[in-house]
């Protein structure tokens, strides 16, 4: 089988529920990693009856995570650590029962309540008996789930353990492992061509020493993992960041403002869509010295001189993209600084947040955000970066294609 890229880095959360399929499932989880994805477990006590949750830490690599009250797991990835940390759950087999709870918005497991606790894509492979499937029950709960945005990998039809012939089988786990990186595509975006800022400049004094800022480019780099996943080429325009860039993007490394603005440019013009995440450095020093400066007895003043404005720039070009996003890092006043920001530098939607919150903005992995554009204003509650990256991706494409 090809490796999937869109598995690569990406983590997903396989629960399994008590059915016989739950012998396959060390099986998905070994194909799972071996397409790059890093895989965590949780099992319900009926699983548990099927299959030892020992089995699968060996083959996942981490502990299982088997009841809700664990002193001991919660010190580890606590439920809610884990409902944050995946990707994308793929319940594998989920029996009927489960697919109940799972419409009733129980939370009488840790599976479960990891589902609800979780804003990441669920997709659920539903196994059991053909009876048990086709029963109006069973149906009724998949419509309800297929309308919440769940995603129903099979059944197959075939022969069942339990000697019936129909529908109920659990998809083969290659099946399984190419349903599971198609989640991750959702063609929003194809054919359009993206260009991200992510990231600091470092505005240089003199060859050892420069003017920089704490952003870690996290937000950029999300946003360009989800732009690919939505079918977008991407390019990503990055000050020095420590992280990896998605693989599939196109990576322009810069480190001041200057070449940010020349690189914004180039790569604008041939762009549908420009979304500036960086965080420019305003100024640059006047006169930049060839050589180390050495201390003196004296104090320093440097003189510093406005940098361009990356984003304002791209937006009145010639060759403007159709849509430009601009990002608003403020500490007070938000929504009213953020929409003089849209106008000022004549964007189509700016996305505000409050960085002098705890635990969100600046070098954090989450965040939480307002959307604003000419016709309306969304909240996006704090949730984690790649959450928040496939929910302004969702706006953009649906603006885009409405644009069109
Ligand atoms: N930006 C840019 N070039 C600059 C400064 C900012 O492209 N020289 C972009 C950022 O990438 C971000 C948006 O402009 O998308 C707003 O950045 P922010 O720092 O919040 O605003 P400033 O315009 O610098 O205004 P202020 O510092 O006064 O809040």
């Amino acid at each position: 089988m090809a490796p999937h890229k869109t598995l690569v880095n990406r983590r997903v959360l396989v629960g399994i529920t008590g059915g016989i399929a739950a012998y396959k499932v060390p099986d998905l989880v070994r194909r799972l990693k071996d397409e790059g994805a890093d895989v965590r477990v949780v099992m319900t006590p009926g699983a548990q009856e099927f299959i030892t949750p020992l089995t699968l830490q060996a083959v996942s690599g981490h502990p299982v995570g088997t009841t809700l009250l664990d002193e001991e797991a919660e010190a580890g990835m606590g439920h809610i650590e884990l409902a944050k940390w995946a990707d994308l759950i793929l319940v594998a087999p989920a029996t009927a029962d489960f697919m109940a709870r799972l419409v009733g918005g129980l939370a009488n497991d840790l599976l479960t309540t990891v589902c609800l606790a979780s804003d990441a894509k669920l997709a659920i492979a539903p196994a059991m008996n053909q009876q048990m499937w086709a029963n109006s029950a069973t149906q009724d709960n998949l419509q309800q789930l297929k309308q919440r945005g769940v995603s129903i990998f099979g059944p197959g039809v075939g022969s069942q353990a339990c000697g019936d012939i129909g529908a109920g089988r659990m998809l083969e786990v290659l099946e399984l492992v190419e349903l599971a990186a198609n989640s991750f595509e959702s063609g929003e975006l194809a054919g359009k061509t993206v260009v991200i800022t992510a990231g600091p400049t470092r505005e240089p004094i003199d060859p050892v020493r420069y003017i920089s800022n704490h952003s870690s480019g996290k937000m950029g780099y999300a946003i360009a993992q989800s732009a690919l996943d939505a079918g977008a080429k991407v390019i990503l325009i990055t000050g020095p960041t420590q992280l990896q860039p998605p693989d599939r993007a196109h990576c322009v490394n810069i480190e001041t403002a200057e070449q940010l603005l020349d690189a914004a440019l180039q790569y604008s013009a041939q762009a549908d869509v420009f979304i500036a995440t960086a965080a420019v450095a305003d100024y640059r020093v006047a006169h930049q010295h060839s050589h180390k400066m050495k201390k003196t007895d004296n104090n320093l003043t440097l003189e510093l001189v406005q940098n361009p404005d990356v984003l304002a720039t791209v937006s009145a070009s010639e060759t403007r993209p159709m849509f430009v996003v601009g990002f608003a890092a403020e500490t007070n006043d938000v929504l009213n600084y953020a929409r003089a920001k849209l106008d000022k530098k004549g964007l189509d939607a700016i996305v505000a947040n409050d960085v002098s919150r705890p635990g969100i903005g600046f070098n954090s992995d989450d965040n939480e955000a307002y959307w604003i554009d000419d016709t309306s204003q969304v909240h996006l509650g704090r949730r984690s970066k790649h959450a928040l990256a496939r929910h302004l991706v969702s706006l953009i494409a649906e603006k885009t294609n409405n644009n069109k």
